[in-house]
């Protein structure tokens, strides 16, 4: 079978925006930047992106547009058969991120409905919105249906296949998203006091900075740009060998970095203008900010607006999860495209399951400290992807070598490679040794070594 490819780099960029905007980006790191430091963590995450983020990136594309294989086949075919397991652990690392990611994007999904319906902007007290969210998650029933019609929107999707689906899809929905962000931002930035907001969000203090604070920036960037558990792989091996990777990565983690940032304006903004400090975690978008949008002039269309933009950045993000367990189906087990779309949503809707009732029936079960579906987030984000990304610039720089891993990178390139001898100096010191040496002590540091 003829292997899919994108129609153009165009659409690989918007597919790995789509990929890369995610509820990380609107639902973590406004409140990682919040609680740790404001300005100062902006500029150690932009530092772990340059340091590593990038170079693992381009390491990720890079394989996989050499081999053409999803992650398992490429690390057999790269590697040897030695390390196909490492590409398979990618896979299923996959399969987990979008089991639980697609509960939380069916809350949010449901979330858009009720912002429809009107019930998020005509909260009275702080707690009506804490009882909604509690009375909503822990009913078995609302949670299952929207994690199920979450999934099945995806294999809409999917279906399509790689042009018609998701390249199709991701050129259509980002742009969308970006027009909702913007008329979210310019609102904030009108409304009184949006600068105790953005003073909040980007006066440094470099005193909350300590080691623990760089590892998060370091997983936050691993997780928002949707490597270290096979995406990136997958999406490069949908590549034609002209394209140009290094001009094609620059505007996806820009283009990442400034949704991120373009989020955390309007959520410091909305939320300072009645004097709401949103520091309050993961329960921000759920509590803290339909309290907001409850006080605020146009409240229906800024809850509506919210939601919905949150919802197209995860739906774009699972797809990319699923489309990694369905290469691998089609490649490894010679599956039609149809039947791996409906296998891998189906096991991802199975394994969601115990994270759906995380907060009802099964929430008395609590891991290391961790509900189920705070279990499969912190297993995945803290370890499984660093280990990824670890499998992955070894086997670039390590196994395939640089010589070789380089002079692949650079067809398409040549221009950028040839006029910028640096490029390849940072490249050689980032994928060799800065990023396996700090993805080990992530790695160490989550499993408790120290
Ligand atoms: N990058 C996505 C986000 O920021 C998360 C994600 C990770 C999606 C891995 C797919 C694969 O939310």
């Amino acid at each position: 079978m003829k292997r899919e490819t994108w129609k153009s780099q165009f659409g690989f960029v918007f597919a790995a925006i789509g990929s890369a905007v995610g509820l990380a980006n609107i639902w973590r790191f406004p409140y990682l930047v919040g609680k740790n430091g404001g300005a100062a963590f902006v500029f150690l995450y932009l530092m772990c992106l340059l340091v590593i983020g990038l170079p693992t990136f381009l390491a990720e594309v890079t394989l996989g547009r050499k081999a053409k294989r999803n992650p398992a086949g490429t690390f057999r075919k790269i590697g040897g058969k030695g390390w196909g397991w490492m590409g398979a652990i990618m896979v299923l690392t996959a399969l987990i991120v979008s089991s639980f990611y697609s509960v939380v994007a069916g809350w949010i999904l449901g979330y858009c409905v009720q912002g429809f319906k009107g019930v998020l902007h005509t909260f009275e007290t702080i707690e009506q919105p804490v009882h909604l969210f509690q009375n909503l998650t822990s009913s078995a029933s609302w949670s299952l249906s929207y994690h199920f019609i979450f999934l099945l929107l995806c294999v809409l999707f999917l279906m399509g296949g790689v042009r018609k689906g998701i390249e199709r899809g991701s050129v259509i929905l980002m742009p969308l998203l970006f027009v909702i962000l913007c008329f979210l931002v310019i609102k904030g930035l009108f409304l009184p006091n949006s600068e105790k907001g953005l003073d909040f969000l980007f006066s440094p203090d470099w005193s909350v900075i300590t080691p623990s604070v760089f590892l998060l920036a370091l997983g936050q960037a691993f997780f928002t740009l949707s490597i270290g558990q096979g995406t990136m792989i997958t999406y490069g091996s949908y590549l034609s060998q002209k394209s140009h990777l290094p001009k094609s990565s620059f505007p996806i983690i820009l283009g990442d970095t400034l949704v991120s940032l373009l989020g955390a304006i309007a959520i410091f903004t909305i939320a300072f203008s009645v004097n709401i400090e949103p520091t309050s975690g993961e329960g921000l978008l759920f509590q803290t900010l339909p309290v907001v949008f409850s006080q605020l002039p146009g409240g229906y269309f800024l809850a509506v607006g919210f939601f919905v933009l949150v919802f197209l950045a995860a739906i774009t993000s699972e797809i990319s999860a699923l489309e990694v367990v369905i290469s691998y189906l089609i490649d490894e087990w010679k599956f039609k495209r149809k039947a791996a779309v409906l296998l891998s949503a189906l096991v991802a809707f199975a394994l969601g399951v115990p994270s759906a009732l995380a907060f009802g029936s099964l929430g008395d079960i609590s891991i290391f400290g961790y509900n189920l579906l705070g279990c499969a987030d912190y297993l995945a984000t803290n370890i499984l992807i660093p280990l990824g990304g670890l499998f992955a610039v070894l086997l670039f720089a390590w196994k395939w070598g640089v010589p070789k891993a380089l002079s692949h990178m650079r067809l398409g390139a040549e221009g950028l490679f040839d006029r910028h001898r640096w490029f390849r100096f940072y490249l050689i010191v980032s994928i060799k040794f800065i990023a396996p040496l700090i993805i080990i002590l992530i790695f160490l540091q989550a499993i408790g070594v120290f």
